[in-house]
């Protein structure tokens, strides 16, 4: 990937390069997806690596997956979790049959609810991209992004205070320590929260779905339910069409899916996804010292930097 990605056009660069507007998101169309190649659905993220008696990816399916490589080594530094799809660098998300209530990719019967990804861990991809390759039933994905909210200055500092953790989803399993999971701040910003100009900067980590709400506070509960409902107000559904990326910054928008039903048929929407990591952007130093509760990246296209070395993850808020 290191040796073909500085050779594709600079064009290509501009098209996967992190959202610069307010929104966090983009979507990037053309990448060649014919419905008739890419085979069958597979019925989970097993079938889909050809395990479990499952037949072999198509050629197309495992095309795809180099050509989504390639663009994410041309945004930055993809990776995996040691913990999640085997480690693939490349996942699939398809519905499930039995996991439709979960909160969760591999759900579909109910909401997935916006959410920061891996937001429970401190080497979370600073940009997601996922990639359709079908959706005949215009499935919704949905961007909601914390610039775009309005939230008064109490309420921002109530949210930028570390008060609850975020554990991790169930997709990682359930094997970890909540005895040990760090208070995390929901929303923060390098600029003065009293400012104006606060929302420009503004950064979150944002998974309600595995924070612990009721342990905390009436004024945080309160001020938590305004965020989630200024994310609703201001969401966008993107239904992804065949070829399209879109692109999410993680550390601005926070995304989602609409409720749907599954066919289960090998005609279900079938997304891939890659985690991104921006070796340029910092994150607030108090992320270093967390564990992750145990979970590793995979990621062997890390460039080490001095600051790696040191373990210095520096004290830039990102932008
Ligand atoms: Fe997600």
């Amino acid at each position: 990937m290191r040796r073909y990605a500085p050779g594709l056009p600079g064009s290509i660069a501009a098209a996967v390069r992190p959202p610069s507007t307010s929104a966090g998101a983009a979507i990037v169309g053309g990448l060649p997806v014919r419905d008739t190649e890419i085979g069958r659905t597979p019925a989970n993220w097993r079938a889909a690596a050809g395990r479990d008696g499952a037949a072999a990816p198509t050629a197309a399916s495992l095309r795809l997956d180099i050509s989504m490589l390639l663009l994410a080594a041309v945004a930055g530094e993809p990776f995996g979790w040691r913990g999640q799809q085997g480690g693939r660098l490349v996942n699939n998300i398809v519905p499930a049959a039995g996991h439709e209530h979960e909160q969760s990719g591999a759900s579909s019967s109910t909401l997935l609810a916006p959410h920061t990804e891996d937001a429970f861990h401190p080497e979370r991809a600073h940009l997601l991209m996922l990639g359709c390759l079908r959706n005949h039933d215009m499935v919704g994905t949905t961007v909601s992004s914390v610039r775009q909210v309005e939230l008064t200055a109490a309420e921002r500092r109530v949210l930028a205070e570390p008060v609850l953790p975020i554990l991790p989803d169930v997709s990682y399993g359930d094997a970890h320590d909540r005895a040990t999971a760090p208070a995390l701040p929901t929303l923060w910003s390098e600029v003065d929260i009293e400012s104006d100009t606060a929302a420009t900067g503004l950064t979150t980590r944002y998974d309600p779905a595995y924070t612990p709400l009721d342990d905390a506070d009436a004024e945080f509960r309160r001020a938590y339910a305004r965020l989630s409902a200024e994310l609703e107000r201001v969401c966008r559904v993107a239904a992804l069409a065949p070829g399209e990326l879109l692109l999410v910054d993680n550390d601005v928008a926070v995304h989602g899916r609409v409720p749907f039903t599954a066919r289960y048929d090998g005609t279900d929407r079938w997304l891939k996804r890659v985690n991104i990591r921006l070796p340029e952007r910092r994150r607030r130093a108090g992320e270093n010292r967390e564990n992750g509760y145990g979970q590793q990246i995979v990621a062997p296209f890390r460039t080490v930097t001095e600051r790696d070395t040191s373990d210095d993850r520096g004290s830039d808020e990102q932008p």
